[in-house]
């Protein structure tokens, strides 16, 4: 994947001057930098240092999302440090407990639990420290002050929708296809200590629910609430074990098959999919393998859609999320007041955070090239191997 620079020009322009300000103009001479001299020592000196926590490290997109966050603070003057908190609480906790110590001057923090880090917050209120959440709103705390994200409530549409489309109920245009079914479908939901789980729920349910009350839809295991559905940490182990479970339970030795699956992310997706193969569903979608919807454009379920066995997933360009915190984050730096454009959909039980959403698109078969690869995020190699570069 190429983190093609996306920030807007006018951004490193004014860094460029606000820098050269508060040097005494030694901004930009890299000589000085390199001797380590303390007077205009250096852009990274100048800008400071920003603190990073992602999440782990098992998902590519929180790496993707790290590397370029990284990059567009470090191409602005700034040091980053970077850390991943290997999706432990405590691990993530404390490294946002040493980033304050350090004295970073903004925290950019995608929460492993989003309920967790109001001491954290505390502090870093305390220091004079703005936090931006990203992509994950981190809750229960007066101490957010931005959110940097998609629409989260629409990805849950564009989820269901395009479960829909693949068993033939909608065209890709949203219009009616004319499949009644009915169809056997199973739900599945992130962690639910993740805030977006519960968007991304509620988008899916809402455009699922007419269909499952006039009975288009069915839910053979009955599992239909958030907490049944829900999988902790996005583990794709786990989906792979719930949806083997109800395999076992609900279908096997009977003459019921399972004709789609709402999967809210990639890695749950090639769980589920994994767990339909070892119960004997085969072949692709256009064979009959069930429908499995997805999201976060991982390689590994791009190559999948791409052979036809998943169906969908949502891309959410995260170099552009990353440009936006990268903004947001310079914005506060140098006393702007960043640009929100949504107001009112993000309480975290505290206060509604101002918020960036940005717009994700779905990824079918026929459409992996002109978004995906003509964007540059993934090349037509890294597509027909199934991994990154
Ligand atoms: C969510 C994120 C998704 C997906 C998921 C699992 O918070 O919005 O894009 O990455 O975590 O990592």
């Amino acid at each position: 994947m190429k983190f093609k620079k996306f920030l807007a020009a006018g951004a490193g322009a004014a860094l460029a001057i606000s820098l050269a300000a508060c040097s005494g103009g030694g901004a930009g001479s890299t000589d000085t930098s390199s001797t380590g001299a303390t007077a205009g020592g250096g852009a990274a000196a100048e800008g400071g240092t920003i603190g990073v926590a992602m999440p782990t490290q098992t998902s590519e997109r929180w790496i993707a999302d790290g590397d370029a966050v990284k990059k567009g603070l470090e191409d602005l003057g700034y040091s980053v440090d970077l850390q991943y908190g290997n999706d432990d609480i405590p691990t993530q906790s404390q490294q946002i407990d040493n980033m304050i110590t350090s004295g970073v001057k903004a925290l950019i923090i995608a929460a492993i639990d989003g309920t967790a880090l109001s001491q954290q917050l505390q502090a870093a209120a305390d220091a004079g420290i703005p936090v931006i959440s990203y992509d994950r709103l981190i809750r229960d705390s007066a101490n957010v002050d931005f959110y940097v994200t998609f629409d989260n409530y629409k990805v849950g549409v564009q989820q269901a929708t395009s479960l829909l489309v693949g068993l033939g109920i909608l065209n890709e245009d949203g219009t009616e296809a004319g499949a009644k079914g009915p169809f056997n479908i199973e739900l599945f939901a992130g962690s639910l200590d993740d805030n977006n789980a519960h968007f991304f729920w509620q988008g899916a349910i809402d455009t699922l629910q007419p269909y499952i009350d006039n009975g288009t839809l069915v839910v053979p295991s009955g599992q239909t609430t958030i907490e049944k559905a829900a999988t902790l940490r996005w583990q794709q182990e786990t989906a792979q074990k719930r949806m083997e479970d109800i395999l076992t339970s609900t279908y096997v030795g009977t003459d019921k098959k399972v004709n789609g699956v709402l999967s809210p992310y990639d890695g749950l997706s090639r769980g589920i999919i994994t767990a339909l193969q070892n119960n004997g569903y085969s072949g692709t979608v256009a064979d009959g393998f069930p429908v499995v919807t997805g999201q976060d454009a991982e390689i590994a379920s791009v190559k999948l859609i791409d052979d036809g066995v998943q169906f969908s997933t949502i891309f959410k360009d995260t170099r552009k999320l990353a440009d936006e915190a990268v903004t947001v984050a310079q914005d506060y730096l140098t006393g702007a007041t960043p640009e929100a454009n949504d107001t009112t959909s993000y309480d975290n039980g505290v206060k509604v955070v101002p918020s960036f959403l940005l717009e994700s698109d779905i990824v079918y078969k026929d459409n992996i090239q002109s978004l995906l690869i003509d964007s540059g995020y993934w090349t037509a190699d890294e597509v027909a191997s199934g991994q990154a570069s």
